[in-house]
């Protein structure tokens, strides 16, 4: 069985990936610092409580077990907190992943798989973001991420660390089991904010804007589940192995879906109507944000298999019986 060390697996996206990754004949050893994650999300697997800024626990760990590759999710993840203190994301996004690729590469581990983001292309040219779109990020979290894409680009060059950059689009949705879903604070993404309001914990749910450009004049994002996330990591994976080549791929459903089309679903799937307000747009909002995933479609062999009655299913779900 091939050890897979999994850093930040306790939160949302990494522990639907270390339930997969088991699913799947491998072994995930889980390293966080629990600062956003949680126990009770991996809780059955090897668990090594840790911070990324820690370079002789990492090295440690890459010595206690036969890590065959580094999948990595620990981040802070808010775009407005890392416009008000950068330093804290520069920090924790970009030089503390430096220090995990430099234990990487002293102790000859091969292979990385990272969590990149929609937000590194910044202003949209096109409604569909494929790989070739600039990558022009307008806030720091989208430039710490960026910064790493650079950085991986580099080590391969210089140390021949191998490395997959996955771009996700609006992570949603929960595993089917109920155990394990979404559960960040403060939670801004906008399911869990929905079925919140549906579910008596927050007053209202606000549409910032009903006058952009899209059939209903709300704002269009592409949702994708958090499994189908979890299946990409382990093709891409299991691609590098194969090709020792360095890619990078944007995941996402292809589909676009508007606030209000997400309000009116969930609305028939909880049978709440809960209370929706409308404001004004935010700032920086682009009307329209659509994935184009056929490069991963194509040579990854990925198939999303979540639509989004299944996403708001699965998070409704969650929602009424979270465990954490
Ligand atoms: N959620 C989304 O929609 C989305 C979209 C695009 C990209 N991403 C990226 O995916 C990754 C995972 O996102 P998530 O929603 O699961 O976030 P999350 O906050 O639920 O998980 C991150 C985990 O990393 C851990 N962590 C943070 N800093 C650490 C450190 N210094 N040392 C050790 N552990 C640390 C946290 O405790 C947490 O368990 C992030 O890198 C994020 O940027 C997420």
């Amino acid at each position: 069985m091939e050890n897979i060390l999994v850093v930040g697996g306790a939160g949302y996206i990494g522990s639907h990936v270390v339930k997969m990754l088991a699913q799947q004949g491998y072994q995930p050893i889980v390293f966080d610092n629990l600062s956003k994650g949680h126990l009770a999300a991996v809780k059955g697997y090897p668990f090594e409580k840790g911070d990324l800024g820690d370079k002789t626990h990492l090295s440690k760990i890459f010595q206690k077990y036969s890590i065959k590759a580094v999948m990595h999710f620990a981040a802070f993840i808010e775009v407005e907190e890392s416009i008000e203190d950068p330093s804290k994301y520069y920090h924790n996004n970009v030089s503390r992943v430096l220090n995990l690729l430099d234990a990487m590469v002293e102790n000859n581990i091969p292979y990385f798989v990272f969590s990149s983001t929609a937000a590194t292309f910044g202003n949209f040219k096109q409604e569909k973001i494929d790989e070739t779109h600039l990558q022009l990020p307008i806030n720091p979290y989208g430039n710490s991420k960026l910064m790493v894409e650079k950085i991986l680009q580099d080590f391969d060059k210089a140390y021949g660390l191998k490395s997959m950059v996955l771009r996700y689009f609006n992570a949603s949705g929960a595993d089917d089991s109920g155990q394990i879903g979404e559960s960040h604070t403060p939670e801004t993404h906008l399911i869990p904010r929905i079925l919140q309001t549906a579910a008596g914990k927050l007053p209202s749910i606000k549409i910032f804007g009903t006058d952009y450009p899209t059939p209903d004049g709300t704002c269009i994002r592409d949702y994708i589940h958090v499994n189908d996330l979890a299946s990409a990591h382990i093709l891409a994976l299991e691609k590098l192995v194969q090709t020792h080549q360095s890619d990078q791929f944007n995941l996402g459903s292809g589909i676009g879906y508007s606030v209000a089309q997400l309000i009116k679903v969930a609305k028939e799937i909880t049978g709440i109507d809960f209370k929706v307000e409308i404001t004004p747009r935010r700032k920086g909002d682009p009307a329209v944000l659509v994935a184009d995933s056929t490069k991963a479609r194509d040579s990854l062999n990925w198939a999303p298999k979540y639509n989004l009655d299944r996403i708001l299913e699965t998070a409704w779900n969650w929602e009424k019986n979270r465990k954490y």
